[in-house]
């Protein structure tokens, strides 16, 4: 059994199985998670990962069953007057070994990535990370394969400018292992750790791509084919909003500085979009803007992810590929 919580739980022959047995499930509609039910639990919002995710487990035949966080992740429960050493239903041990014993796996999307590595803990279904404090890790993947279509495999330059955060981490994070030469340009005091950068830089040792921390987002975009932003204020840090905004001053993604890219550019974003804040209408609406390809990859590699997942237990992806689905490329 396998959980996704970051990008680094699959090799780089699993993430490359994914991507191509996602675009095959895409085409062939074939029902490989009939009799599944996934537990879906989110303590944060989510449009593109819910959605996106749902719609993909229903096409493969799947059922989704939503709960309640306060009824999952430690069970809180609430009584007019507080009890001391009563607020919880129950341990989120015995939660998870009831889910266990019911479902197939659990998707979740937390404040903390710690919530994860417990619940890893007691679960026997894998655990699929739906963004987390620190990783991201199917956005990554929906990436991946909207930079692959775009530039036909090509190893070109994805530079991300602004927050380093979940999203940033695990586009970097794939972006190395597939070989791409990778960029960060954001504030000082929101910029990587020095362990991360120690990380990334492990990363670039082992694999083929590369990482190169930029001054200012002019020079990143000079030297990118791809620029990727994100939300400056992620969920959870609305009280940060008025220092963030300062701070992040002179990181927005605008027409003038994607005009310092090489040709042939694209802007790629997460989403959501605070529409000029970090990205102008401008960029988000141009022709070269990735976003609602991203957005449909998102479905997309869901179906490769979870039927991998779930249902292939075999050590070698790619003779599991080509036995169970006779696909030829
Ligand atoms: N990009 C992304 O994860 O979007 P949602 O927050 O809407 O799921
Ligand atoms: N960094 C953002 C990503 C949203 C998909 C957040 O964590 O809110």
């Amino acid at each position: 059994m396998k959980h996704f919580l970051e990008v680094g739980n699959l090799s780089i022959a699993e993430i490359e199985h994914v991507l191509e047995l996602s675009t095959y499930l895409n085409k062939s509609h074939e029902e490989t998670l009939l009799q599944t039910n996934v537990l879906f639990c989110f303590e944060k919002p989510s449009l593109r990962t819910k959605v996106g995710t749902e719609v993909a487990i229903n096409q493969l035949g799947g059922r989704v069953i939503h709960i309640d966080p306060n009824a999952f992740l430690g069970g809180k429960i609430m009584h007019a007057k507080p009890i001391p050493g009563l607020d919880e239903r129950e341990s989120l041990k015995d939660t998870v070994m009831n889910v266990s014993k019911w479902c197939d796996a659990i998707f979740t999307r937390v404040f903390s990535h710690e919530t994860l590595l417990t619940l890893c803990n007691h679960s026997e279904i894998p655990v699929i990370n739906a963004l987390s404090d620190e990783h991201h890790p199917m956005q990554a993947l929906a990436d991946f394969r909207t930079i692959q279509q775009k530039y036909n495999h090509e190893r070109v330059p994805i530079t991300f400018i602004g927050d380093a955060n979940n999203v940033a981490r695990s586009l970097i994070e794939m972006g190395i292992r597939l070989g791409y030469p990778m960029g960060f340009a954001g504030p000082a005091n929101y910029s990587w750790t020095t362990s991360m950068l120690d990380h990334f830089d492990q990363l670039s040792k082992t694999y083929k791509g590369s990482f190169m921390l930029f001054e200012n987002a002019q020079a990143a975009a000079m030297a990118s084919v791809v620029v990727y932003a994100d939300t400056f204020i992620s969920m959870g840090e609305e009280d940060q909003h008025d220092q963030k905004l300062q701070h992040f001053h002179g990181y927005q993604v605008n027409e003038k500085l994607m005009q310092l890219c090489p040709q042939d550019a694209s802007f790629m974003h997460c989403l959501p979009a605070h529409r000029g804040v970090e990205v102008t209408n401008q960029v988000l609406d141009a022709e070269n803007s990735l976003i609602y390809q991203q957005a449909e990859n998102r479905m997309i590699v869901s179906k490769g992810l979870f039927t991998f997942l779930l249902t292939e237990q075999e050590t070698d992806p790619q003779l599991t590929f080509k036995t169970r689905y006779q696909f030829n490329q």
